[in-house]
């Protein structure tokens, strides 16, 4: 069944809103030059085998999965030990921010995200079969603090930089925030909180730092014993057979079952924050935000220049949040705190009138100070408290953008298991995902907004600017949305990078990747005169399908590895 659209709204965004074809746009553009020029990849293009990108673009690969950090690192051989992957960049490049170190933004810091490889790929079997291969696997997830360069109009590593770190799941964190020191958090073992797992997308703070975000951190758990788990680890999705990595047969800590780690798994899926120009400084865990599937944490500057964090929790029938602190950010840092460490957590409520709401997940609410013991409580648990109070359950929220105007960006990017529809997630089922847009009031930090679709995936699915399950999501400052997708494409073609003019709503297919990728994360240099894009799993892992970056020859393993995209006359990237 299919709810019909609205094509007016209330509130700031209705007298802007039209459709036109497929995705919406605000405001009717009397710019002479296009924001989208270029033109764009033919969606039949494809064969699956050659990464494509429109005519006036270059693309060059760079920070393969196993690439070394230092000059005198090990190099990539398959599969790596668990000492050599430590000090190699990780693999499942996901999220990720560049931080610049000169004026001319052609040399920089890349905090990347490595958000996950299966076990053949990583390893080479099914399942580890010792601790070193555990290992392995481990120091292949989390995040790779990079120093990058242009030089010669090619972007690479700077080796041996000072700056330069792996941060995985057997490096120590700091936890902060309400749930910081509770028992939720703590184990018989008595160990300390380590490392951070299936790192998707991300976020950068105004004060320099970068956020890092942990998603489906229930894959890593299992148990080698009988063990059931509570409703609110249900809730979470933690069961004895869930792990899909096997760690818990030689790593005690994910073994749900294990009466000295029984916390073990209530100190993941948490928003991590790293400063990137601190390599000593430990990546903190900033409980305020909530426990859930986090896919990324896109912060803007709100009211009175409060830090609101929009977050969303990527399964199906989930919520999207966003967080507002309670102080400004400067004053906060001027006194040592961190802005993110104190303010309200809120979940959205769409409703059908094109208005919608923010929800406090907060112990004031008497429903919920009955159902947790206290804060901590509740924000370990943030998805039972977002149904307590009404939150619509939505298609698997993904990233967030916010783009000039104030306009934020959604992409829910399907739910095959939708039976009825709502007027934000209208199809049922949804195999191809949309595009949620609401401007919130009073600059961000008030508890209402109106919303609309920007877009929704199966109104184009057909046509020239296809595409299907939305995922990657970034608004420039001029008002172009690139979109990244990670799903089944029109007539089986790769998964690929396009460019919305958010003023006409035009879709332009920019670059397509190579059978088995997913094209994710976008980091542009401050010029915007280059762009960086990662491709994600390509082929699987399986290099009878490719052996991306290298020349397919049946046996190379495909390496994950980031793109740097730019115009071949140097303009603007989308443009
Ligand atoms: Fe890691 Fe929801 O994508
Ligand atoms: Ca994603
Ligand atoms: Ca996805
Ligand atoms: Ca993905």
């Amino acid at each position: 069944m299919k709810i019909p659209r609205r094509t007016l709204l209330k509130g700031s965004l209705a007298a802007a809103v039209g459709y036109l074809t497929g995705a919406a746009a605000p405001i009717a553009s009397s710019r002479a030059t296009p924001l989208v020029g270029f033109t764009p990849v033919p969606r039949t293009a494809s064969d699956g085998r050659t990464l494509l990108v429109a005519d006036e673009y270059e693309v060059q690969s760079f920070l393969p999965w196993g690439q070394p950090l230092e000059s005198d690192g090990p190099d990539f051989r398959w599969p790596p030990t668990g000492e050599a992957q430590a000090r190699q960049v990780g693999i499942g490049h996901d999220g990720m921010t560049f931080f610049p170190l000169s004026s001319d933004g052609r040399h920089g810091l890349l905090a990347l995200n490595h958000e996950f490889g299966i076990n053949p790929h990583v390893i080479g079997s099914r399942g580890p079969s010792n601790l070193d291969q555990v290992r392995t696997s481990q120091h292949a997830h989390g995040v790779s603090v990079l120093e990058i360069r242009e030089t010669n109009g090619a972007w690479d590593l700077v080796p041996d930089s000072p700056y330069a770190r792996r941060i995985h799941l057997n490096t120590e964190v700091d936890v902060s925030g309400p749930a910081a020191g509770h028992a939720l958090l703590a184990n018989r073992a008595a160990n300390p909180v380590m490392g951070t797992l299936n790192n998707c997308a991300n976020g950068q703070t105004p004060w320099g730092t970068y956020l890092t975000c942990e998603e489906n951190f229930n894959l890593y758990f299992g148990s080698r014993d009988r063990f059931d788990p509570s409703e609110r680890q249900q809730r979470y999705n933690l069961h004895p057979k869930g792990s899909h990595y096997g760690w818990h047969a030689f790593d005690p800590r994910f073994d749900l079952g294990h009466a000295d780690y029984a916390n073990e798994s209530n100190r993941f899926g948490w928003v991590v924050e790293i400063d990137p120009k601190a390599p000593d400084a430990k990546p903190v865990k900033r409980t305020a935000l909530g426990r859930f599937k986090h896919e990324g944490a896109t912060v803007v500057e709100g009211r009175d220049s409060r830090a609101v964090v929009y977050l969303g929790d990527d399964q199906r029938f989930e919520f999207v949040y966003k967080f507002v602190s309670r102080i400004g950010w400067r004053e906060a840092i001027a006194a040592g705190q961190s802005p993110l460490d104190d303010g309200t957590l809120y979940a959205a409520r769409f409703d059908e009138d094109g208005t919608g709401i923010w929800l406090p997940l907060s112990m004031d609410d008497p429903a919920l100070a009955e159902q947790f013991e206290d804060t901590a409580d509740l924000l370990v648990h943030a998805r039972l408290a977002a149904t307590t109070v009404g939150a619509t359950p939505m298609d698997r929220p993904e990233w967030v953008a916010v783009g000039p105007t104030g306009d934020v960006y959604c992409t829910l990017t399907n739910n095959t298991r939708r039976k009825e529809a709502n007027a934000a997630n209208p199809m049922a089922p949804n195999p191809n995902g949309s595009i949620l847009r609401w401007r919130d009031e009073d600059d961000h930090v008030g508890t209402r907004f109106s919303w609309d679709h920007f877009l929704i995936a199966d109104d184009l699915y057909q046509k020239e600017d296809s595409l299907g399950s939305p995922d990657g999501l970034w608004a420039d400052p001029e008002g172009r949305l690139f979109i990244c997708t990670d799903g089944d494409q029109f007539e089986d073609k790769p998964n690929q990078l396009l460019v919305a003019d958010t003023q006409t709503g035009r879709l332009s297919r920019l670059l397509v990747g190579v059978n088995g990728c997913e094209i994710t994360g976008l980091a542009a240099t401050p010029d915007q005169r280059t762009l960086f894009v990662n491709v994600q799993h390509p082929g699987n892992g399986d290099p009878k399908v490719t052996s991306f970056p290298a020349d397919d020859d049946g046996k190379t393993i495909p390496r994950d590895c980031t793109l740097a995209i730019r115009r071949k006359d140097g303009g603007i990237v989308g443009s």
